[in-house]
């Protein structure tokens, strides 16, 4: 099975809670993409649904499939909402911003109590920062010193750069991001916190503790895993 299927298979799973009339919340990214076809499918044989995007992404994506879109001013309660992860643990905490769309991706999921999340299995690990680092969206004239800060915090922080573009990659809101590889997260939840609290920095990668569901598309299979 190709990657490309296993990540079909979990975004199948995920559309499978969408009813008629709910407002649900869309993620980015290339499994998530897969989702928004068969979201596209279903609206056009007569889904009621209402869109709020996290990036430009998947706002054109959605507008391409017929999606209606709406925002969290109108709705800021969301039945659902479905993303991808760049790594889940066994406590379905997750890293996110692989796209760099993690600041809107950490807002819409605030807003619903179901977040659900949809890899294919080579995202799953056994403690986050094994395969990367923590994406952190800051303001552009603070990288330098947040960069210095993570530094004092043991990370190594590499400022991310982009393709069809030369120097720093600029996100949907405008600033950089700043990719910071921790020789270990031990605690997740003390790391977000932590992190939150430099000045400069939008947001970071670490969600934890607001996944209710993931569906794992692999060669074997589909496979569930839920919160405990
Ligand atoms: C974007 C994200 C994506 O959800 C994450 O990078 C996974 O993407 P893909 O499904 O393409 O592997 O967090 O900011």
């Amino acid at each position: 099975m190709a990657n490309s299927d296993a990540k079909r298979l979990a975004a199948s799973a995920a559309v499978k809670h969408v009813r008629d009339g709910m407002v649900i919340g869309v993620g980015t990214g290339s499994t998530v993409s897969c989702f928004i076809e068969f979201l596209g499918e279903m609206v056009r044989e007569g889904l009621r649904v209402l869109a709020v995007p996290t990036s430009y992404q998947s706002a054109i994506l959605l507008a391409e499939q017929g999606v209606p879109l709406t925002t969290l001013v109108e709705h800021p309660s969301l039945d659902l909402v479905v993303d991808g992860a760049d790594e889940v643990d066994s406590d379905l905490n997750l890293i996110k911003g692989g796209g760099g769309a993690l600041t809107q991706e950490k807002i819409v999921a605030s807003a619903t109590e179901h977040l659900i999340i949809i890899v294919d299995s080579s995202k799953l690990v056994k403690r986050l920062g094994e395969t990367r680092g923590v994406p952190l969206e800051v303001i552009p004239m603070a990288w330098k010193l947040v960069k210095i800060r993570l530094e004092g915090k043991g990370a190594k922080a590499v400022l991310r750069e982009g393709s069809g573009k030369v120097g720093p990659v600029v996100t949907d809101n405008g600033n950089f991001i700043l990719d910071a590889h921790f020789p270990e997260i031990s605690n997740p939840e003390a790391l977000e916190r932590e992190l939150k609290f430099i000045p400069g920095v939008v947001e970071n990668g670490l969600f934890v503790g607001m996944t209710e569901t993931v569906y794992v598309g692999s060669v074997e299979g589909l496979k569930v895993l839920r919160k405990k």
